[in-house]
């Protein structure tokens, strides 16, 4: 069960387990597989669930099934990205989820191997694919998007107050090959007293260029709504978020499907929502957390599940 060359700690995992683990038997989906830390972990207390697993991202996939290898047909993983979860449930032959789980982002490996491109502090080539097959690289992005679509990127995707400065800086050093040097354009382009402050000047921009590489924002609102349409009569789902960016989006969808639609000022029976927020105690990681995997800084927990009639 260990699988060394592929480490990643899951965020948040106690508390993610606590919420799924309720759930009426059946499937749960896991849209980010990963290397299956919170799978085993949920499949480990939660006899009464299978789980199918997906991950863009080949080198999680093999470690997702290595250590879900122990727990048989309870679990099974899928190639592709999660906004194919309809179909990728249909050829499953799952109609309805008992819960599903999103932890957003990276994986550690996926920062840490430098062929990879994700990382600011290692050199390699600016790819940040998460699907190596896909054909949009970051190399197309810096070196092709106009100042104006970059600097919206970064702004979005990175919450960078100097996007401008440092998408102008960008256009003007191209062309741009290698990490390296993309992280010193961005340290140039930020104002010397800022660097100096809240980690590496490069970290936003970055970011928020393999946001833009993997459409990350664009396709997790209709994901969400997706696997939201397929839970079953109290199924739950956990969404964890690591930036501001998606984590708006999972509480605006959230909020909305938890509204009742009924008009307050008509005289009718109030038809209550189909779904209900559940407020866990802890939704961001405790100082033990942060001690031990300082990656999850930035995680926020957000939970849901579906009340009323079976649909
Ligand atoms: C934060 S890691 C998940 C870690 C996992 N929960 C664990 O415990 O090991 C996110 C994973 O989701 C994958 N991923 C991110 N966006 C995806 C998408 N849209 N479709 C499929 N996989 C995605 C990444 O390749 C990465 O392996």
């Amino acid at each position: 069960m260990t699988t060394r060359w592929f480490n990643h700690a899951p965020v948040l995992a106690a508390e993610t387990v606590a919420i799924l683990r309720e759930v009426p038997a059946g499937v749960v989906l896991d849209a980010t597989i990963g290397g299956a830390g919170h799978a085993v972990a949920l499949l480990d207390v939660a006899p009464q669930l299978s789980l199918i697993g997906i991950d863009q991202d080949e080198a999680a996939r093999r470690a997702a099934a290595e250590r879900l290898a122990a727990f048989g047909d309870r679990a099974r993983v899928v190639a592709g990205r999660f906004d194919a979860l309809d179909s990728i449930l249909d050829e499953c032959g799952v109609s309805k989820l008992s819960g599903f789980l999103f932890d957003l982002g990276v994986s550690s490996p996926q920062l840490d191997v430098a062929e990879r491109g994700f990382s600011f502090r290692l050199d390699g080539p600016l790819d940040m694919r998460m699907d190596p097959s896909a054909v949009l690289t970051a190399e197309a992005v810096v070196n092709t998007w106009t100042v104006d679509r970059l600097a919206s990127a970064i702004r979005i995707g990175g919450d960078e107050r100097f996007a401008g400065r440092i998408a102008k800086a960008i256009v003007a050093a191209r062309p741009i090959t290698r990490t390296e040097e993309l992280a010193a354009i961005v340290v140039q382009a930020i104002p010397a007293a800022t660097r100096r402050t809240g980690g590496h000047p490069a970290k936003r921009t970055f970011q928020a260029i393999r946001i833009a590489v993997n459409s990350e924002l664009e396709i997790l609102e209709p994901s969400l709504r997706a696997a939201l349409a397929r839970l079953s009569t109290a199924g739950r789902g956990v969404v964890l978020t690591y930036h501001s960016g998606e984590d708006r989006i999972v509480k605006g969808v959230f909020r909305e499907v938890t509204t009742s639609k009924t008009p307050v000022h008509l005289p009718v029976p109030e038809v209550p929502a189909p779904y209900r927020l559940i407020r866990p105690i802890t939704r961001t990681p405790g100082a033990a957390e942060l001690e031990s995997n300082p990656r999850s800084r930035s995680a926020r927990l957000r939970a849901i599940e579906r009340v009323g009639v079976a649909a």
